[in-house]
């Protein structure tokens, strides 16, 4: 199956070409640099945005005669329907009916955080072998906007056994980074400043609580962004560095806990891990880890791409 995949939730603009597992063609213009100065996305300048830059990836695929080529031979079109940021949405769906009307295609909405969790499948050589989700699975999207825990019992039925119930992890990243003076998006920063302190062993422990829930599968990361304030505020900590390296290692020691308990309670086949934070390299390795069969999705397609959005398309319509 051929499938043209359209993003526009947040602040990348994508369009993608999928054939089966394999990306053919994956063009996105991100935001990032313009939302940076507000340290944060401003949702109208995106839309805007979105606007313009879709504009340019057409133009840069019709100027591939295989590319242009291939459009004639798709076989349906499938946008971001939700959730996401309402403007920025209706950009990529504007966008996509126009072209679905245009090459006459079948036009489908999909949800993003589908597109996160089979962007594990996605592939950038025709000839690596197609990867296979063994059900049930547990998937946690851990992205800016989300952490969702899913329990997957077949691919069509998902059923969300915990999420956070204040800031997402990708925020919470962002927000400890910007407390710290580290600058957005807080999550690659930080995990840099991890990495180059890994090697040191000369670092004192700085101890974080966590938060308890309700539900033993639901998050809650707020409290480590407080406590980060609380230190700077007393002034017992002041290696900026050693703050976010201690911030990685318990944020994602809380989340290894609670997927551990979920691995434990449902004995899934496959554990997924996708979302923008999953190009984490503790987390990563921490998954790894868990489980003998675990699917993450390649760096280039944690954050958000429109080839997710064919791949969930087609997943989940084999
Ligand atoms: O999925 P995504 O691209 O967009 C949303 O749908 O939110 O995720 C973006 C988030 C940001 O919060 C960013 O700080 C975080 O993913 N992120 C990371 C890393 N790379 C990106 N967080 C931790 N470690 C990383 N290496
Ligand atoms: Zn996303």
């Amino acid at each position: 199956m051929i499938v043209l995949g359209i993003e526009s939730s947040h602040d990348d603009t994508s369009v993608a070409l999928v054939k089966d597992n394999n990306v053919i063609f994956n063009y996105s213009i991100s935001q990032i640099e313009i939302h940076k100065v507000f340290g944060g996305t401003v949702p109208e300048i995106a839309s805007r945005e979105h606007y313009n830059n879709f504009y340019v990836i057409l133009n840069k695929i019709l100027s591939n005669t295989k590319f242009k080529d291939e459009l004639k031979n798709i076989d349906a079109i499938a946008y971001t329907e939700k959730p996401g940021l309402i403007g920025t949405l209706q950009m990529g769906k504007l966008f996509s009916f126009a072209l679905a009307h245009k090459l006459k295609k079948p036009i489908y909405g999909i949800n993003h955080l589908d597109g996160h969790i089979f962007s594990v499948l996605l592939t950038d050589n025709e000839s690596e072998k197609e990867k296979i989700i063994s059900y049930p699975a547990i998937a946690l999207v851990a992205s800016g906007g989300h952490t969702n825990l899913y329990l997957l019992h077949d691919v069509n039925n998902k059923e969300l056994i915990g999420q956070t119930l204040d800031d997402a992890i990708g925020e919470v990243f962002d927000k400890v980074a910007r407390n710290l003076g580290f600058g957005f998006p807080g999550g690659p920063i930080i995990d840099q400043i991890f990495n180059e302190l890994k090697q040191e062993n000369k670092l004192n422990k700085i101890h974080f609580n966590f938060s308890k829930t309700e539900n033993e599968f639901d998050f809650s990361f707020s409290g480590f962004k407080t406590q980060v304030v609380n230190m700077l505020k007393q002034g017992k900590e002041t290696n900026k560095k050693q703050i976010a390296f201690f911030f990685q290692k318990n944020v994602v020691d809380y989340v290894m806990k609670i997927v551990n308990k979920s691995i434990e309670k449902y004995q899934p086949k496959s554990l997924i891990l996708s979302g923008g934070v999953s190009a984490n390299s503790y987390l990563r390795e921490q998954f790894l880890l868990a489980h003998k069969n675990v699917f993450l999705p390649k760096k280039s397609y944690a954050t958000d791409n429109g080839a997710m959005i064919a791949k969930a398309y087609i997943e989940m319509n084999k």
